[in-house]
């Protein structure tokens, strides 16, 4: 059986990495309501970070939208604060599995990442665009996978504004190159050199290693599972590496961004995982890979609160077509790892 949504009412303490736990339970609703897809309507096209600085109409938009959230009560569903303990409660154990109260819910390390953070990142831009009162509003993409996005956006690195966060690496401020297989120590490879790597990265974990659909998606979680079976290659590599490229290694858990609890408070995570959600349509729309036809994937179900303060109960299936939920991605943004065979 697919694994059921959280019971909010049965949420716990989430665990940090320190061993120490932390409360990021959402506020709780009696009345849930059942995800239905929306009338088709004009597209968000997803737009690259990196672009933005020179498209100053959108970027005001982006500021504006995360200040809005940012100055929303931390108890507004909508809030950063809570969208970021979103991430915290599905990924540090805060929900047991219903029906196995000694299981926890993790969405990571599983077939899960993928459509649990396409989900989330739904919701995300649908609250940005109800808060600025433009439902066009797309949340741009952190293209890491081409040379031109190897390095943070600089739209987030501007201490002035709503997209800065002070707890990432100094040492990995822009134009520091971005290593995708970042094990924690900075070595000194010259840019031309790492940007090869980083594309052979690319091109292996998307096309030479993404053999299965469990490669690529991850091993099978169903109710009753323990968490955590194994994760899909992104997620493993480069997913991952970013986290800990991009947190503060002199905080305990390398927050913000090294750390699930703490991850979805950096604005910059949603623009990271906006890529992360890219390289699902790229596999599907140019390498032909396709969707996993296993019930337990296509019925697992999660709650969001949505851009209204809804509580709103989704799944799987409904996450597979990004056109159905209302947004594509740039597809003029050049994808060099596809010819970086080694
Ligand atoms: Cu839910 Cu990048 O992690």
């Amino acid at each position: 059986a697919p694994v059921s949504a959280p019971d909010f009412t049965e949420c716990g303490p989430a665990d940090k990495p320190d061993g120490s736990t932390i409360d990021c339970c959402p506020p709780i609703t009696k009345t849930i309501i059942d995800f239905k897809l929306p009338d088709p309507g004009p597209l968000r096209t997803r737009r690259p970070a990196q672009d933005l600085a020179k498209d100053p109409v959108y970027l005001a938009k982006y500021k504006k939208a995360v200040a809005l959230m940012r100055a929303l009560p931390d108890d507004d569903p909508r809030s950063l604060a809570q969208q970021a303990m979103v991430h915290c409660s599905y990924c540090d154990g805060g929900y047991p599995q219903v029906g196995f109260p000694d299981l926890e819910i993790q969405v990571h390390f599983c077939w899960l990442f993928y459509p649990f953070h396409r989900w989330y990142l739904y919701f995300y831009e649908k609250i940005m665009g109800e808060l600025i009162g433009d439902p066009t509003f797309a949340l741009p993409f952190w293209n890491w996978d081409a040379p031109a996005g190897m390095y943070i956006p600089e739209i987030f690195t501007d201490p002035t504004s709503s997209l800065y966060d002070q707890y990432r690496n100094a040492a990995h401020q822009p134009p520091k190159l971005l290593d995708l297989n970042y094990g924690g120590s900075d070595d000194d490879v010259d840019d031309a050199t790492r940007i090869k790597e980083n594309l052979t990265t690319m091109y292996q974990q998307m096309v030479s290693k993404a053999t299965s659909h469990r490669l690529f998606y991850g091993e099978p979680y169903s109710a009753g599972d323990d968490a955590s079976p194994g994760a899909g290659n992104i997620e493993s590599i480069p997913h991952n590496n970013i986290h800990l490229w991009s947190g503060d290694p002199k905080q305990t858990n390398g927050e913000n961004m090294g750390a699930f609890y703490s991850a979805g408070r950096d604005p910059l995570f949603y623009s990271h995982h906006s890529n992360v959600d890219r390289m699902w349509s790229i596999y599907k729309d140019l390498l032909g890979g396709t969707d996993i036809d296993k019930t337990d994937w296509l019925n697992t179900e999660f709650l969001f609160y949505d851009e209204k303060k809804n509580l709103v109960r989704v799944k799987v299936r409904d996450s597979l077509d990004t056109k159905k939920l209302g947004y594509v991605y740039d597809n003029k943004v050049p994808i060099p790892w596809l010819k970086a065979k080694p």
